[in-house]
């Protein structure tokens, strides 16, 4: 009797060894037979009563050893029908299939302009200089040549913080000029964008909050020609090569002599005519040397440094560049508005 179940395993191992895997059903037929519930293997182990005492031991073993084959065999079968299943989804795809569309988002056209006013004034070495939007009066207007009863206040109106007439909404990016330099001695060179706030009634026109690129540049020698070289440049890569510029004589209390600049549109197109108004010369920024009481109240000594300071709406350049007629438009974050625009100027 013993004799039989040696050879019943015997036969299973050789049926173990013939099997061939060739697809899910071999694969699923196989576990069944060998590997299921009520598999061959299984079913051996009731014969260990067939089995002479001192050969029992022997037969477990053996039956162990054909479970062990039978799981070996099943594992490299399934291994091999996954691999042969991924090849060919490989076969079958189409690589010229149209992708599912992936929404893409636009860059806010404000965004654009002060990204290429940044780089346009880091290609010639200013460094961005940021500040924080609530200001003290003195960084925002007396540190600026505009003391507490100076007329130029009425200029700008100003937000002021809830019981407070020291803090305030910075109405401009100057405050940044009055930061950066009682916090570091010349040479300076610095642009400083950001949002600035102003209360004004929200209308086409204006709004009561916008944002702007201030320009510092301070050292010894520096020159008013130094700022028209600068600033032609500017309007030659915002522009276009071509653009002839104008300073008109302006003022800002911490600027003198002030100027404001134009570029040069003509009028020949109707685009141009209406934006300048007929006049063929557009207003872009307003600029100047700075004024050697800022220097002094700043701990700059006047008698050594110069420079000059401007200051870009990047608003109203959008609405230029764009053919914007609203300005409000940039604020209401309508995508249909928004779509229109991607990262190219
Ligand atoms: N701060 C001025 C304004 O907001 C602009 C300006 C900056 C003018 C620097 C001159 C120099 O109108």
């Amino acid at each position: 009797m013993s004799k039989d179940a040696f050879k019943i395993a015997e036969e299973i191992s050789t049926k173990l060894d013939a099997a061939t895997i060739s697809d899910a059903a071999g694969l699923e037929a196989f576990r069944i037979q060998f590997l299921g519930s009520k598999n061959e293997i299984k079913a051996l182990f009731g014969e260990i009563k067939n089995v002479a005492n001192e050969r029992k031991k022997e037969f477990g073993q053996t039956v162990n050893a054909l479970k062990n084959k039978a799981e070996g065999i099943f594992e490299k079968g399934q291994g091999a029908l996954e691999n042969t299943a991924s090849a060919t989804a490989h076969a079958n795809l189409d690589l010229s299939r149209p992708t599912v569309p992936n929404p893409r988002g636009s860059t806010h056209p404000v965004t654009i302009v002060l990204n290429k006013v940044i780089s346009i004034f880091e290609r010639i070495g200013f460094t961005v200089a940021e500040e924080r939007e609530i200001e003290d009066d003195w960084h925002n207007f007396t540190a600026m040549n505009t003391p507490d009863d100076h007329p130029a206040r009425d200029m700008q109106d100003t937000f002021y913080l809830k019981n407070s007439i020291d803090r305030l909404l910075r109405t401009h990016t100057s405050s940044v000029q009055a930061r950066v330099m009682t916090s570091q001695q010349p040479p300076i060179r610095i642009i400083a964008p950001g949002r600035v706030y102003r209360n004004e009634t929200i209308s086409a026109r204006s709004h009561c909050q916008f944002h702007q690129v201030e320009g510092l540049f301070i050292d010894k020698n520096v020159s008013f020609a130094d700022m028209k070289q600068t600033l032609m440049y500017f309007a030659k890569e915002m522009y276009g090569p071509d653009t002839d510029i104008r300073l008109r004589p302006s003022y800002f209390p911490f600027t003198e002599p002030s100027a404001e600049m134009d570029v040069w549109m003509g009028t020949a197109t109707d685009e141009a005519y209406r934006l300048t108004k007929g006049t063929g010369w557009l207003e872009v920024l307003g600029c100047g040397m700075v004024d050697p009481n800022v220097l002094s109240n700043c701990n700059i000594d006047p008698e050594i440094y110069t420079g000059f300071a401007f200051g870009i709406g990047i608003e109203r350049t959008a609405l230029q560049k764009y053919g914007i007629n609203d300005i409000r438009m940039l604020f209401e974050n309508d995508l249909r508005f928004l779509k229109q625009f991607n990262s190219a100027i």
